[in-house]
C-alpha cells in the first residue's frame, strides 16, 4: 500500500555551511550541518540575509545522513546569488524539513528530474533503494546545456539515462513501471502526465510542484495550486501531489 508521509516539523535553526560547491556554470551544491530526518521530495527555506531580499528561499533536499543535509540549487536571482558565495563555515539559516515527501514504494520505479528539479531523486534513489533493495530504480535526467552530477545519480540507481536540450520525456516507456516521480518544469511534467495517460499509465504518476512561495509553512497563499480536490498549498499540502490530482483539475 502507498503511503505518503508528511512532515509537520518547521523548526528553524542556524546552521553552519560545510562546503558549497561550483557544479557548472549555475548548479551549486551545498552541504550544511543539521540533525534531519527529511525524506524525498521534502525542501527547506533557507536565508542568508537580515532583511532584503526578504523572503527565504525554498530549497529541495538533494541528501541527508542525518547530521547534514544537502542542497542542489541553481542561481535563477537575488538569493540563490547570495547563496552561491558562501563559504565553508558560515552560517545560513534553515527551516524545515517541509512539506510532503514522495511515497515510499516498491517495483519498478522511474525518477525523471529536469533542471534543478534533478535534486530530489538523488536522495529518493537513495531512500528507495535502501527500503527496498529488490527494488528497481531508473533515472531520468533532462538538461537544457551540460549535464552534471550524472557519476553520483550512476552510484544510487540502476540506470541512468541522460538528455541534454531534448526532451527528457521522450525517453520513458510508462509500461515499463509501477511508479512514475517527476520533477521539474510544469510543461515538462505535463507532457510525462499526458504520455503516461495514454499509455493508461496516468495513476502512476506523482508530481513535485515547484509554484513560487513566501512563507512556506501554509501562512500565506502565494504557493496555491488548482487541484481537483480543490485549491492546495504547494509548501503544505505539497509540493508532492498525485498527477491526476493536479493535471485533471
Ligand atoms: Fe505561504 Fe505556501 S508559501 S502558504
Amino acid at each position: 500500500m502507498i503511503s505518503q508521509i508528511v512532515s509537520q516539523t518547521v523548526s528553524k535553526t542556524v546552521s553552519k555551511i560545510i562546503s558549497n560547491e561550483r557544479l557548472s556554470r549555475d548548479f551549486y551544491r551545498m552541504r550544511v550541518e543539521c540533525p534531519n530526518d527529511a525524506r524525498m521530495g521534502q525542501f527547506y527555506m533557507l536565508r542568508a540575509w537580515a532583511r532584503y531580499p526578504v523572503l527565504s528561499r525554498p530549497i529541495s533536499v538533494f541528501d541527508s545522513d542525518g547530521g547534514t543535509v544537502s542542497f542542489l540549487y541553481k542561481v535563477i536571482g537575488k538569493g540563490t546569488e547570495i547563496f552561491s558565495g558562501l563559504k565553508a563555515k558560515e552560517d545560513i539559516t534553515l527551516q524545515g524539513p517541509l512539506g510532503s515527501a514522495f511515497p515510499e514504494v516498491t517495483g519498478k520505479i522511474a525518477l525523471v528530474g529536469g533542471g534543478v528539479g534533478i535534486a530530489p531523486f538523488y536522495l529518493a534513489a537513495r531512500q528507495l533503494k535502501s527500503a527496498h533493495p529488490e527494488c528497481r530504480v531508473d533515472l531520468y535526467l533532462g538538461f537544457s546545456d551540460g549535464a552534471i552530477l550524472t557519476d553520483d545519480y550512476q552510484e544510487k540507481a540502476d540506470k541512468v539515462t541522460v538528455n541534454v536540450g531534448g526532451f527528457i520525456t521522450d525517453e520513458i516507456d510508462p509500461a515499463g513501471y509501477d511508479h512514475i516521480f517527476a520533477c521539474g518544469p510544469e510543461v515538462m511534467m505535463r507532457a510525462l502526465y499526458s504520455k503516461c495517460r495514454e499509455a493508461g499509465a496516468a495513476g502512476k504518476v506523482y508530481v513535485s510542484m515547484e509554484n513560487r512561495m513566501a512563507c512556506g509553512v501554509g501562512a500565506c497563499l502565494v504557493c496555491s495550486c488548482r487541484t481537483a480536490g480543490g485549491n492546495k498549498k504547494v509548501c503544505k499540502d505539497g509540493p508532492v501531489f498525485k498527477g491526476e490530482a493536479v493535471f485533471e483539475e
